[in-house]
C-alpha cells in the first residue's frame, strides 16, 4: 500500500503508522484520515500483527482538524456528510493502539490519542482542546473521553479556555501513561507495543474490550462484562498454558489458541 499523508512500516508483530502531512503539522484532512483508516484496516485484519503505534513528528503528533477543509462547511453540510464519524474506526481497533505523541497534539489530533490504548509522550508533547478559540467545540469525542480520563475540573479548564498542557501536566492528570526523553519516544512505544504483541492475542482482545467497557456504560453493566469475558478466557489453550508455566516457573509458549 502506498499513501501520501501515511508512512506504513511493520517491526516484526508491531504495525507502525506515521501522521504525515509535514507542512500542516499533520492535521486531519478527509485524506488522511481516508490513507490512515486504509492503513488501520490492514493491520486489524493481519494475523502476523498483535499491536500497533500510531505517531507523527518530532513537531506535531496532529495539530486537529484541517481548519482549512472545515471552513467552508455549514451546519447542513455536516448534517448530510458527518466527516468526523470516519475518526472512529481508530476507536474501534480491537487489537491495541499505542499513540507515540511528540509536540502538538491538539483538537481532533488530543482526541485520537484519546482513542488510544496507551499514550507515550515526548517530554516535547503539548496536549489541548483548542476549539474553542475558533469558535467550535470538540467533535471527535474529546468532551466525553478527556472527562472520563481526566475528570470534570480538568476538562472544564482545558475544554472552556483551549489552553495547552505540557507532558508533565498529561501524565500527572492521566492523559499519558509514560513521559520520555523525545530520542527515546519510538523506542518505548515500540518495546511497550512488542511486548504486548507476544502475549496471548485472545486475552489481550478481552482484556481490552473489558477496560474499554468501563468507559462506554454504567459499572455494575461493566463488572458484568468483564465478569463474562474473564470466564471466556478460560477456555483458551493460553490461559492453561499460562497459568502451567507460571506454576512450573517457565515461561509460557502462547499460540493464540
Ligand atoms: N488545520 C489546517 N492547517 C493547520 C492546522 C490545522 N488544524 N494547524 C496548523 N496548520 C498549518 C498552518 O496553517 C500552517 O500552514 P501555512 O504554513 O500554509 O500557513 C502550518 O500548519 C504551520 O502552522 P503554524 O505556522 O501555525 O505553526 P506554529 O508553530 O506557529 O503554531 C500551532 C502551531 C499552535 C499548532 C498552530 O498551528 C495552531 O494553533 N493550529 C490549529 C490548532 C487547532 O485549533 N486545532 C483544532 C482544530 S478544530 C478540531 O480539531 C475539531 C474537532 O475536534 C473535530
Amino acid at each position: 500500500m502506498s499513501f501520501e499523508t501515511v508512512i506504513v512500516e511493520r517491526q516484526a508483530a508491531v504495525g507502525i503508522i506515521r501522521l504525515n502531512r509535514p507542512k500542516a503539522l499533520n492535521a486531519l484532512s478527509l485524506q488522511l484520515v481516508a490513507e490512515l483508516n486504509q492503513a488501520l484496516d490492514a493491520f486489524e485484519t493481519d494475523p502476523e500483527i498483535g499491536a500497533v503505534v500510531l505517531t507523527g513528528s518530532d513537531k506535531a503528533f496532529a495539530a486537529g482538524a484541517d481548519i482549512r477543509e472545515m471552513q467552508p462547511l455549514s451546519y447542513v453540510d455536516l448534517l448530510a456528510d458527518d466527516f468526523v464519524a470516519a475518526w472512529e474506526r481508530l476507536a474501534r481497533m480491537t487489537k491495541p493502539v499505542v499513540a507515540a505523541v511528540a509536540g502538538f497534539a491538539l483538537g481532533g489530533g488530543c482526541e485520537l490519542a484519546l482513542m488510544c490504548d496507551i499514550v507515550i509522550a515526548a517530554d516535547t508533547a503539548k496536549f489541548g482542546q483548542p476549539e474553542i478559540t475558533l469558535g467550535l467545540m470538540p467533535g471527535a469525542g474529546g468532551t466525553q473521553r478527556l472527562a472520563r480520563a481526566v475528570g470534570k475540573a480538568k476538562t472544564m479548564d482545558m475544554v472552556l479556555t483551549g489552553r495547552m498542557i505540557d507532558a508533565a501536566e498529561a501524565e500527572r492528570i492521566g492523559i499519558v501513561s509514560r513521559v520520555v526523553p523525545s530520542a527515546e519516544l519510538m523506542e518505548t512505544a515500540l518495546a511497550v507495543a512488542t511486548r504486548i504483541a507476544a502475549l496471548s492475542q485472545p486475552s489481550v482482545r478481552l482484556a481490552k474490550e473489558a477496560v474499554n467497557r468501563a468507559f462506554e456504560g454504567g459499572l455494575a453493566d461493566g463488572i458484568r462484562t468483564e465478569r463474562r469475558l474473564f470466564q471466556s478466557l478460560f477456555a483458551t489453550e493460553d490461559a492453561r498454558e499460562g497459568m502451567a508455566a507460571f506454576t512450573e516457573k517457565r515461561v509460557p509458549h502462547f499460540r493464540n489458541r
